[in-house]
């Protein structure tokens, strides 16, 4: 089977009512990204971050998988699809993709503040103050803040190295390491972007469907199926 490469972000879950980032009316039009997404804010102060991640992580569960979600999950009939996720949310695996890389973290996780490996599966969508890992640390969101190192980087740098195909779906390609993945594609592959206001500046060998993602993997479909 050849191996389909999804690089995703937030747009992917745009049409599932998550905002996205730095749209019109995106998450950090609201919020000062360094006052609740970084390392020195979670010094600063933990509660407010925790509040934060408890929103997002509310309206995660309110939320369902969207069209772009379900057909990337049917492609595993066709395709070893890998996934790599900027998103924190779930809606890939809840949409039935098997193999789904969380470059940024997982909003139904957390972690030790002080003890990283020590990562617990959250049960209760509201975090607090006082909830403490097994060795008596505070909690915090297993989350990849600004300032923090990603540690799934190597491995998403091996899976876009092994791509036949790569599709980068819902992301302005602002932030790295995660938006420099696209040139570790093996050269001459097809590559696609699906994104209806495509960051500018873009490679000339990207094929662009310049359609939200619902709509745009459904072309994607379409393409794949003709190349065949
Ligand atoms: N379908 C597809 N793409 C969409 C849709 C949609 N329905 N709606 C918006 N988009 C596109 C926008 O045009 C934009 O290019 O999704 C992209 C969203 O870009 P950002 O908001 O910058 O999100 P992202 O690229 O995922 O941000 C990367 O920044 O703040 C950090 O850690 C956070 O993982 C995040 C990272």
């Amino acid at each position: 089977m050849k191996r389909l490469v999804i690089l995703s972000g937030a747009g992917m879950s745009a049409e599932s009512g998550i905002r996205t980032f730095r749209d019109m009316n995106g998450l950090w039009e609201e919020y000062d990204v360094m006052e609740v997404a970084s390392i020195e804010a979670w010094h600063k102060n933990p509660e407010l971050l925790l509040r934060f991640y408890n929103d997002r992580r509310k309206q995660m569960i309110n939320s369902q998988p969207n069209r772009g979600h379900l057909l990337l999950a049917q492609l595993e009939e066709f395709y070893d699809v890998q996934i790599i996720t900027q998103n924190v949310d779930d809606l890939h695996e809840r949409a039935g993709s098997s193999k789904v890389l969380h470059l940024h973290g997982e909003l139904t996780k957390a972690r030790s503040s002080k003890y990283p490996s020590l990562v617990y599966q959250l049960d209760n969508p509201e975090m607090k103050m006082g909830d403490l890992c097994e060795k008596g640390s505070q909690l915090r969101p297993h989350i990849v803040w600004f300032g923090e190192e990603v540690p799934e980087m190597d491995k998403a740098i091996k899976i876009t190295r092994s791509a036949d195909i790569l599709c980068v779906i819902g992301t302005s390609l602002n932030v790295y390491p995660a938006a420099g993945l696209v040139n570790f594609a093996p050269a001459g592959i097809p590559v696609f972007l699906i994104d209806p206001n495509p960051p500018a500046h873009l490679p000339r060998h990207i094929r662009v469907i310049s359609e939200k993602a619902g709509a745009g993997v459904d072309i994607l479909c379409q393409k794949l199926q003709d190349a065949v």
